[in-house]
């Protein structure tokens, strides 16, 4: 009888590992993107409005943000995510930062307020085609015009030679992190009925169809794109 191996669904609630080794282990570039959105963010934050995190996780992002603009007086900070565990977390880091809010929810289904700017950093490939939409398109309605959404995304490559090439080389960023063969495929397994990857070309698609006017894809390590649409 051939042993079997078992499967857990992939849950942000219910990592083996620290949340921050695990993203820097497993996202390449993360420093990179973090100044990217870090220096991008300061054309579009002004001393109004809010600006929001969706799928912020425990916080880093939106975090580092707040503490960046805490003279700004007018201006809210909001970070939005599915997991109540990893929100509870961003709440107990950044208790003394004024401008800072972390809510729980289902970031498609959230009621978003006027804002400047919303990133969203490796979250759409976790949604439906579906949720992805009603996001997109409720973000789109409550930015001022000329407000911007920054969104990073691991795409689909646009065959399947690329796709084999592109799959192989993440499993190599991988192993070079010190993730063993078993701890990669175990990944794999749990993520087959939850990761939703779209190609660049259809994410494109998605953010012209609401109305976003410019969208420039400013970032490219493989599948791995960043994606800078103003309003
Ligand atoms: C790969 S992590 C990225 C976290 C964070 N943006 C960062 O880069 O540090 C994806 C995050 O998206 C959240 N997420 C997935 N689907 C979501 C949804 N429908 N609404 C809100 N958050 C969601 C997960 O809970 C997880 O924290």
């Amino acid at each position: 009888m051939k042993k079997k191996l078992s499967v857990n669904k992939w849950s942000f609630d219910n990592m083996p590992e620290s949340y921050d080794s695990h993203l820097r282990r497993s996202i390449p570039l993360y420093q990179e993107s973090q100044f990217f959105i870090s220096k991008i963010s300061s054309y579009f934050i002004k001393d109004e409005n809010i600006n929001y995190e969706i799928g912020c996780a425990n916080g880093t992002i939106i975090g580092s943000l707040a503490k960046e603009y805490k003279n700004f007086s007018n201006t809210q900070f909001v970070g939005i995510d599915l997991s109540k565990k990893l929100i509870i977390e961003a709440k107990k880091r950044y208790k003394n930062i004024k401008n800072l809010n972390f809510y729980s929810s289902n970031a498609s289904h959230y009621k978003f307020k006027k804002c400047n700017l919303a990133i969203i950093h490796y979250v759409l490939q976790f949604m439906t085609d579906e949720e992805k939409k009603m996001l997109i398109k409720s973000v789109y309605n409550k930015l001022i015009k000329s407000g911007a959404m920054i969104v990073f995304e691991k795409t689909l490559m646009e065959d399947s030679y690329s796709q084999d090439i592109f799959s192989g080389i993440y499993n190599d960023f991988k192993f070079d992190n010190e993730y063993s063969p078993e701890e990669v495929i175990k990944k794999s397994l749990s993520l087959r009925s939850v990761m939703r990857s779209s190609t660049s070309e259809n994410n494109i698609e998605l953010f012209k169809s609401v109305g976003f006017k410019s969208v420039y894809k400013f970032f490219k390590w493989g599948p791995f794109e960043g994606y800078l649409c103003v309003k």
